[in-house]
């Protein structure tokens, strides 16, 4: 997919890793970057169209897609799994564990979107539990 001139919906953009992500989208020349919010008043970033979109609300959903799939629909739907271990954002503030940080995150997702990939293993963390899963001993069996 290609990020330039494209039509993005984002959910949760007003903090964390999803304003993470609206902010990559604007700086990459995504033509209209739709943020969701469930209270759309807490989006301030300058450049995106704030779209009020709990997503456990059929509501919301339903409304947000009348509003949004003309544009997604001529650009055809790519999906990319994102994996990711520990990321510094509000979630994690009280996990005491090396964290990546959001930006870092969104940047290899966003190759990957580009490169037309179906996975990303965002961090060290994922990448070694992948490769581990065909060991005997398996990265996640030894966190526990
Ligand atoms: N941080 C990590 O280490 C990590 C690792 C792996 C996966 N993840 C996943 O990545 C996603 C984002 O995490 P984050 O670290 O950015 O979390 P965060 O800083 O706590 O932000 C969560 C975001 O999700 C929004 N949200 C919560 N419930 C919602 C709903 N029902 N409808 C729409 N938006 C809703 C919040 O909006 P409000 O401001 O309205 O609450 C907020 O914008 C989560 O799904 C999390 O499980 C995070």
């Amino acid at each position: 997919m290609k990020i330039e001139n494209s039509t993005v919906l984002i959910t949760g953009a007003n903090r964390g890793i999803g304003l993470a992500f609206a902010k990559a989208f604007i700086a990459r020349g995504a033509r209209k970057v739709y943020a969701g919010a469930r209270d759309p008043s807490k989006i301030s970033l300058a450049g995106v169209r704030p779209v009020q979109l709990d997503v456990t609300s059929a509501a919301d959903v339903k409304a947000a897609l009348w509003s949004l799939s003309n544009g997604l629909r001529t650009q055809g739907t790519q999906v990319l799994t994102l994996h990711m271990g520990f990321v510094d954002t509000d979630l994690t503030k009280g996990i005491d564990m090396p964290k990546s940080s959001p930006e870092a995150i969104v940047d290899r997702a966003l190759f990957a979107l580009e490169a037309g990939e179906q996975e990303v293993l965002a961090d060290e963390m994922t990448q070694q539990v992948k490769h581990s899963l065909s060991t005997d001993q398996a990265a996640y069996r030894a966190v526990r």
